[in-house]
């Protein structure tokens, strides 16, 4: 893949993020960490654009902590869709990647590609997220060749949940670290132009970073990677067991929702809301009703 520059307005591309690795194909070039976060709705994206966050993921976590699944695997194209729509709308300068749901990529090429061009078309995705390493070779490739940028995921891949039998550190033996490393340069040789790396140790996630041309985007897995990505639930103190061992609460954002609503119940019950200064008065004539979302 070419490192073409950007827009020159200030837009996150593709190549932007390519130009981000500390060195491409020898030569050394600006080296900034890539800023990665999750959102699956306009306000939140909205905020995290404005934040100057790099990269929006609107993730299958969307699953666990907005729909309130058990695991990622019942989301479906549909509702990626939908709230992938929804963060698009509120996203400007970041770039939008999509996850594709668990099924959505595990029959045929053709049905796969068919999916991925209807996050791009219908969603406004920039990129979709495939997780898998040396298995999703034949299915990136596919993919990059329809125009459609990829995002590769290996090491812990939540969509595998059933197959490893839960939510663990990968790559800690010396087979399982090689394993990961085949499968990293798998997504690599397969055209994708960054990996995320999910739950493994930070020596080896050094490893595949110092390999990789294209960036490494970590998320449990140490501070080397040529970026970070994290849930924002669990960066705003949203979720409701805690944040993983890996993430950092700058947040208790869900303490200040409760504490604002238990408010606002006390108020209304005891006459406090809505006030004087809060209702509207006699309207000068019934042709004015229309006004009664713009009168101050
Ligand atoms: O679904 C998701 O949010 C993800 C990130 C944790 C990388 O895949």
């Amino acid at each position: 893949m070419s490192a073409v520059s950007n827009l020159g307005n200030g837009k996150i591309t593709v190549p932007d993020l390519l130009h981000r690795k500390s060195s491409v194909a020898g030569s050394p070039v600006e080296s900034k960490k890539i800023t990665c976060l999750t959102a699956y709705d306009y306000p939140t994206a909205r905020l995290l654009d404005e934040a100057g966050v790099d990269v929006i993921l609107v993730g299958d976590s969307l699953g666990m902590v907005v729909l309130g699944y058990e695991s990622t695997l019942p989301v479906t194209i549909e509702e990626m869709l939908h709230h992938t729509k929804a963060v698009r709308r509120g996203t400007r300068r970041a770039l939008v990647v999509a996850d594709m749901p668990f099924g959505s990529y595990h029959t045929d090429t053709a049905e796969s590609l068919r999916n991925a061009v209807r996050f791009v078309k219908e969603a406004g995705a920039e990129a979709v997220k495939v997780e898998g390493g040396e298995r999703r070779l034949e299915l990136i490739a596919r993919l990059t060749e329809a125009e459609i940028p990829v995002m590769g995921h290996v090491g812990l891949t939540p969509q595998s949940v059933n197959a490893l039998g839960g939510y663990r550190v990968q790559g800690k033996t010396p087979d399982a670290a090689e394993q990961l490393l085949r499968d990293a340069r798998a997504v690599e040789a397969s055209g994708a132009f960054a990996v995320v790396l999910e739950a493994v140790p930070r020596e080896l996630a050094a490893q595949i970073t110092r390999e990789l041309r294209i960036p490494t985007i970590g998320i449990g897995a140490g501070p080397n990677c040529d970026g970070q990505v994290l849930v924002i639930h669990d960066l705003l103190g949203l979720t409701f067991d805690g944040p993983p061992k890996f993430a950092r609460q700058y947040a208790d954002v869900g303490q200040i929702i409760s504490k604002a609503v238990r408010e606002y119940c006390k108020d209304v019950r005891e006459g406090g809301f809505p006030s004087d200064a809060e209702s509207y008065h006699a309207f000068p004539s019934s042709t004015d009703r229309k006004k009664i979302y713009t009168e101050s």
